[in-house]
């Protein structure tokens, strides 16, 4: 079995619409690879056919940093998510990995993401195909704690090691608690005895000091940090910003966007996605409900203005 590439125990957890390569570099530059151990991609949807290298080639980014960054893929359809993952080892990814959780109506609809947690066997068969496929790196699998209830927890995280998982993410809600502020730890300690692969432990893990205290308590190998990156993208090396320094990851991002030529309303929104999670520095705390009010040019100018650019992005820009 391919050894796990991980630099470090703490990993920043795929988020769709958010862990795009533009901001995964960013929370990349700013940790260390001995604090962030590695990343995952935006899930990969395979439900018309397997993905070409060059779509999953895009999905990596074209930048490599010390620490690994895995490619997820969201499918239900055996043949071709097994395809795709050939593809992805060839694209370069260090990492294949297999969604289990998403609980969106678009996965649910093609039976694919969390619709599979009522079916252990087909998680089995989807992460086995992988295995096959795949010769030189790792196969991994993203699962919730279960469906309607956690009942099955045990049964599924062994179906993905049947299945030939390198490493088991628990992310510790149910399909049902979607993203419900409590996360029940003792889910993640009940997967880590179920099975004999490393165990990721997922969800509240929102300060720097859980990413230990996770891993202590549960007996959990790793652990992955979703919206806690959000809040503060320096979550992983605990490194206490100012708020210049927060309003520059975002006046970057932006600018970063931008350069990639995304519409000035939508890295508006990207922003939005963030500053409504947003901690670090003390930025917004004050002014978290007047930035998400706003339109977006205004956003944008009182980004650039707290992140003291040198050039204001307008609408002239
Ligand atoms: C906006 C958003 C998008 C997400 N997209 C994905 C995804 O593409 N693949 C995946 O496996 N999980 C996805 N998740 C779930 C996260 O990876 C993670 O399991 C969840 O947020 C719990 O961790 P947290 O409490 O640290 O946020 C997403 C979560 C959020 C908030």
């Amino acid at each position: 079995m391919p050894a796990l590439p991980f630099t470090a125990p703490a990993l920043l957890a795929p988020m769709d619409g958010v862990t795009d390569p533009c901001f995964r570099d960013l929370v990349l530059e700013r940790n260390p690879a001995t604090a962030l151990g590695g990343a995952f991609t935006e899930f990969a949807r395979v439900n018309r056919g397997a993905l070409t290298r060059r779509m999953l080639r895009k999905q990596l980014g074209p930048t490599r940093h010390a620490a690994p960054v895995g490619l997820q893929l969201l499918g239900a359809d055996v043949e071709a998510v097994a395809l795709t993952a050939a593809r992805a080892e060839e694209a370069g990814a260090p990492v294949v990995d297999l969604n289990f959780g998403c609980p969106a109506k678009g996965a649910l609809r093609t039976c694919a993401g969390s619709a599979l947690l009522d079916e252990p066997r087909k998680i089995e068969a989807l992460v086995r195909a992988c295995f096959d496929a795949v010769h030189r790196v790792p196969v991994t699998a993203k699962i919730r704690a279960g469906g309607d209830d956690d009942s099955a927890l045990e049964d599924i995280a062994r179906a993905a090691e049947a299945g030939g998982a390198s490493l088991l993410t628990v992310h510790c809600r149910t399909r049902a608690e979607g993203y419900a502020d409590t996360a029940d730890w003792e889910r993640l300690r009940r997967a880590v005895d179920a099975v004999d692969i490393p165990v990721c432990g997922n969800g509240g893990v929102d300060r720097h000091e859980d990413l230990a205290r996770v891993r202590d308590e549960t007996g959990c190998a790793y652990a992955m940090v979703g919206r806690g990156a959000m809040a503060d993208p320096w979550i992983f090396s605990g490194r206490e910003v100012d708020a210049l320094e927060a309003a520059r990851f975002l006046q970057e991002y932006a600018e970063q966007m931008e350069r990639n030529g995304a519409p000035r309303a939508a890295l508006a929104g990207r922003l939005k996605q963030l500053l409504r999670h947003w901690r670090a520095g003390g930025l917004v705390d004050d002014r978290r409900g007047a930035w998400l009010a706003a339109d977006a040019e205004t956003l944008l100018r009182s980004v650039a203005d707290a992140a003291d650019a040198p050039v204001v992005l307008g609408a002239d820009a």
